[in-house]
């Protein structure tokens, strides 16, 4: 195969496998807003992108030489969407602690009081494997109805190392079966499991000597994860789990100052963690510690919602100091029952101040850096995975405007149109 390089830096072979004309197209890399390109074309070639640019400026012989074309007649494509924090692999409903929290009992008081996390822990635990993964499959499902081509699940409704390895089994299975891309995450310091509660040391070094050499081991998880605060686990102790992950080679992530300013954002930053996640009580300084290390700030529009949270993350100091900023649903049973992306950027800008270009970058190029994927993923440049979506929009803004409409009229993802 032969490939040319053309002046506007587009490499790409001599013919396209699809090509999609007359498309508004929202790169999302920097030039412009959104790095808009009006009246464009993307040419893809087996998974990847293989040009990109304006329908002028597209070689004559390119077009003839395309295998499908498909003409989206001024609808706009983005990059797949980039769902970067969920827990949506979890057993049992939470719905009665919805109506404590209804009738005034805080999240933290039902944590104490051994609910929350423990109670899915429980349900998690007596799941088969075959109801986890049907339950599961249906909220992948409802998200990747929304253009979502990549996405985060994290363990951590398990504990016990039995049901940990099954949780990440599962997320795997989700992958082989989905069109899209799945990066697991190890959380066992969620919650202290039952068997440990009078022994929170004794279940930090079962998670370093026994649970992280044994994921490893099976290649079952991308990064380790940890939730800092003062119901769960202390800077100290997080600490030790965070070394051994590194020294195990896992890149690490954290759940950082949702509910208190637990120095969460400077224990990721000390870390060089991918991403700290929350970050409604982050500190000036801990923001500062994150932009030096490159550390994204993930923010969590449903967390904060579900919740009835009152202190939004410090939008303007980690615009001051340009953190990257990206936007999640936290899919959980607990404190973000959400399954639309969609919805999570109009709350992040309604409820947190984003623009709407900020909360389209939130889930795609910043999505893909919470994820170390950005060499790959959440841009659309020549040479990154075929990951696009199709919408019925006006203008990219329209995204984080409407709730309860999805735009979504097609998905490809890593080159093959899958609706
Ligand atoms: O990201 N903060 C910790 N973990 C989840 C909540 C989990 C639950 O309540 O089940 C979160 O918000
Ligand atoms: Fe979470």
């Amino acid at each position: 195969m032969v490939y040319l390089n053309m002046n506007n830096n587009n490499v790409f072979p001599q013919i396209v496998d699809l090509l999609f004309i007359n498309a508004n197209i929202a790169t999302m890399t920097k030039d412009c807003p959104y790095g808009a390109i009006e009246n464009g074309a993307v040419g893809i070639y087996k998974s990847k992108i293989a040009w990109v640019g304006k329908m002028k400026d597209m070689p004559f012989d390119f077009t003839s030489r395309a295998f499908m074309i498909h003409n989206a007649n001024g609808a706009w494509i983005t990059p797949g969407l980039i769902d970067c924090h969920t827990h949506i692999i979890y057993g049992g409903s939470r719905t009665k602690e919805f109506e404590l929290r209804l009738n005034g009992v805080s999240y933290k008081e039902i944590a104490l009081q051994g609910g929350g996390i423990i109670s899915t822990v429980k349900s998690t635990r007596k799941a088969k494997i075959s109801e986890l993964f049907q339950a599961s499959a249906k909220r992948l499902k409802a998200l990747l109805a929304q253009g979502i081509t990549t996405i985060e699940i994290k363990s951590g409704y398990g504990l016990d190392l039995e049901t940990e390895l099954k949780m990440l089994k599962i997320a795997k299975m989700l992958e082989h079966y989905y069109p899209v891309t799945v990066k697991t995450t190890y959380l066992g310091a969620h919650a202290i499991p039952p068997e440990f509660k009078k022994d929170k040391q004794g279940y930090i070094d079962f998670i370093c000597n026994n649970a992280l050499p044994r994921i490893k081991k099976q290649k079952l998880a991308d990064f380790v994860d940890a939730f800092c605060e003062k119901i769960a686990f202390s800077e100290k102790e997080i600490t030790k789990i965070f070394k051994k992950a590194l020294q195990l080679g896992f890149p690490v992530k954290l759940h950082a100052d949702q509910l208190s300013d637990s120095n969460g954002g400077k224990l990721a930053a000390k870390f060089n963690a991918l991403s700290a996640d929350h970050l409604e009580y982050s500190s000036e300084k801990s923001i500062i510690a994150m932009k030096k290390a490159k550390v994204t700030a993930v923010l969590l529009p449903g967390a904060f919602y579900y919740l009835k949270e009152k202190k939004i993350p410090p939008i303007e100091i980690l615009r001051k100091h340009k953190l990257d900023m990206a936007v999640s649903t936290d899919s959980n049973p607990g404190s973000s029952p959400v399954l639309s992306i969609l919805l999570m950027m109009n709350m992040a800008c309604i409820n947190f101040g984003l623009t709407p270009e900020e909360a389209l970058l939130g889930v795609t190029k910043n999505g893909a850096k919470a994820l170390g994927l950005l060499n790959s993923k959440g841009t659309i440049e020549s040479g990154k995975d075929a990951d696009l979506v199709l919408w019925d929009i006006k203008e990219p803004g329209d995204l984080a405007y409407s709730i309860g409409y999805n735009p979504c009229i097609k998905v490809i993802q890593k080159g093959i149109p899958i609706s």
